[in-house]
């Protein structure tokens, strides 16, 4: 008995010591996206319920952040109307596997997602999805129009449109709309996969696209997106 009481002990602070280690470093064991692990992901979303999503957006209160229909308070954080479903639906589970974690702000937003089930999260995107996309500023020099059109193939830099859509409304599965995501948003977004530290992209694609990029480029093609308002 004694000894059975002092190995579930054992195990008890074997198991919490690497809760501790697995708080100190986010992300460490979250295991990154293979394409047919997250296709499988994508293809098992619950089927969503848009009006409980509306629901849930404000009494977990999402809402006090991300604004009565998902878009930005401050251009330093993302909107959330008009977002692909798939996309927000794989951010919210990235953020609860700890695999996003670019830095503090992502901290917010890990507490956040541990709160929901699957469910809840199908519906949360399910209802930002129905809500409209913010309208991108659009106004390109041409450099920044031939990177986002013709990409960079001396840097191996895939035209953003390709992806993303002409207007930055957003592709298939996960690639997500950019058209209004506020500028300061943007930026650090483009740094972070740069430097590794988001590193939740399926593939690798957005760090292998993001490197090569000056911080003018990121610039400008942070302006070209910006919702109207941040101009
Ligand atoms: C305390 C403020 C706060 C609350 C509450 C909050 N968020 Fe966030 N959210 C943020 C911040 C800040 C970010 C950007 C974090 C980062 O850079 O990783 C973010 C990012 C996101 C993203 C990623 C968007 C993108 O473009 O990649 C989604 C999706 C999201 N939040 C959904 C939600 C949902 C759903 C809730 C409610 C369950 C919620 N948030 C509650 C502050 C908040
Ligand atoms: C091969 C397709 C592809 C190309 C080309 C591409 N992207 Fe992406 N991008 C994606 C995908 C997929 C994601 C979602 C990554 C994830 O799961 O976090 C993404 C994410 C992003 C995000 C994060 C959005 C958010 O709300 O946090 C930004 C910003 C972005 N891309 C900008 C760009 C820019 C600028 C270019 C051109 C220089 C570009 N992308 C080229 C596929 C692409």
């Amino acid at each position: 008995m004694k000894n059975s009481l002092s190995f579930a002990i054992g195990l008890l602070s074997a198991a919490m010591s690497g809760m501790a280690l697995a708080a100190e470093v986010p992300g460490s064991c979250a295991v990154e996206w293979t394409p047919a692990a997250l296709s499988q992901v994508l293809k098992d979303m619950p089927k969503a319920d848009t009006q409980r999503g509306k629901v849930l957006h404000s009494s977990m209160f999402c809402a006090s952040c991300h604004g009565v229909a998902g878009e930005s308070l401050s251009t330093n954080w993302p909107s959330l109307n008009g977002q692909r479903a798939e996309y927000t639906y794989k951010m919210l589970l990235d953020y609860q596997s700890g695999l996003r974690f670019e830095d503090a702000k992502s901290s917010m937003m890990k507490v956040e997602a541990e709160l929901l089930t699957k469910q809840d999260m199908a519906d949360l995107a399910a209802f930002y999805a129905a809500q409209p996309l913010p309208v991108a500023a659009h106004v390109a020099s041409v450099p920044t129009d031939k990177l986002i059109r013709k990409g960079d193939v001396a840097s191996l830099v895939t035209p953003c449109a390709s992806c993303h859509g002409l207007h930055g409304q957003g592709g298939i599965n996960e690639t997500p709309a950019l058209a209004g995501l506020p500028r300061e948003y943007f930026i650090r977004s483009m740094e972070n996969f740069s430097n590794g530290s988001r590193h939740n992209d399926g593939v690798q694609a957005m760090r292998a696209f993001a490197k090569p990029l000056t911080r003018e480029q990121i610039s400008a093609l942070a302006d070209y997106y910006a919702p109207v308002a941040d101009k």
